[in-house]
């Protein structure tokens, strides 16, 4: 970590959290880098005062969540993601009443407002699992289609509703650009992200998060990978293996809004307090229940 800001870091007593998909720079300062499900556990239990959450917004809201009385900053105020902002909490309780009240699951990729009126919200890593869980047969999967559908795929006793939300990152993966890659590197094993379409994901070897498909490449025997997935996982992927080759599907697999995030945002934000997530007390309330749940149940 870069001396000035562990020292700035070290006087407030904050603590630095990265997704996978943040540049190089911002996962080599980060105290923990890591997929949605693992960066919102450790919100929930740093005895830091202040979190730095670089990510994006539907992240930094979630830690803020988890825990109200401590400041969490984001770095780049719009940071967003647009797949969150394909659901509003106004069309979800809209669907809801016209579907007759199923549960709703929403992906921790939602605003908070979202999570304010849903059962139970999930991440990439334990989706399959969250919906085993519920008791009730008829879930609204809120908002990734893929994803949802890729939980329908393995959860065959219940009736899964799906929202008509994508990450534009990852439904950019055609299988023709990975079906090119296949014949480039015939022996390449294939790991790709459960947002991604079905005909990619059907032509897989494993799908997993992003923590997921790192620790499948660390694991496998293998040494050649194609993987699905925005291309900020290579930097940790190169970090933990020696000589094994990847290749990332298509020349798009880049999420704009976890490239905002600079060395020098990062530093800002600790040395200005910028910029502070404020969210409605009751969302808070209302919020916490669902993400609580999500937090407890274990990876798919
Ligand atoms: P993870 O759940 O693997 O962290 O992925 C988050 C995300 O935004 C994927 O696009
Ligand atoms: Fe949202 Fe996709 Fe970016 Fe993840 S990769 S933050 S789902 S836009």
């Amino acid at each position: 970590m870069e001396p000035e800001l562990e020292k700035l870091k070290e006087k407030l007593n904050a603590v630095i959290l990265a997704h996978y998909y943040e540049l190089d720079e911002i996962q080599e300062n980060a105290d923990f880098v890591g997929d949605s499900l693992a960066l919102a556990q450790i919100a929930a239990k740093t005895e830091a005062d202040i979190i730095v959450f670089c990510g994006v917004k539907f992240m930094a809201e979630t830690a803020k969540i988890l825990s109200p009385e401590k400041k969490v900053l984001l770095p780049v105020e719009d940071a967003g993601c647009p797949m969150a902002d394909m659901a509003t909490k106004e069309a979800v309780l809209k669907k809801k009443k016209e579907l007759m009240n199923p549960v709703v699951v929403s992906y921790v990729n939602t605003n908070a407002d979202v999570k304010s009126v849903s059962d139970i919200c999930c991440t990439s890593a334990n989706a399959i699992n969250v919906v085993q869980s519920i008791k009730e047969n008829r879930v609204l999967f809120v908002p990734d289609r893929n994803l949802g559908e890729y939980v329908k795929e393995n959860v065959k006793n219940k009736t899964v509703y799906l929202w008509d939300g994508y990450c534009p990152t990852h439904e950019a993966f055609g299988i023709s650009e990975l079906e090119e890659l296949k014949n480039s590197y015939p022996d390449a094993k294939v790991a790709v992200h459960p947002e991604s379409p079905k005909a990619v994901r059907d032509a897989a070897d494993f799908i997993g998060s992003t923590s997921g498909i790192i620790d499948y490449v660390q694991k496998s025997a293998d040494n050649e990978f194609i993987i699905g997935t925005e291309e900020g996982v290579l930097f940790d992927m190169k970090r933990r293996t020696k000589n094994k080759r990847f290749h990332i599907i298509g020349n798009r697999a880049i999420c704009i809004n976890m490239k905002k995030t600079h060395l020098n945002d990062l530093y800002d934000a600790l040395k200005y307090g910028r910029y502070e997530i404020n969210l409605n007390e009751d969302i808070i309330k209302s919020a916490y229940e669902p993400i609580k749940k999500m937090i407890s149940i274990k990876r798919s």
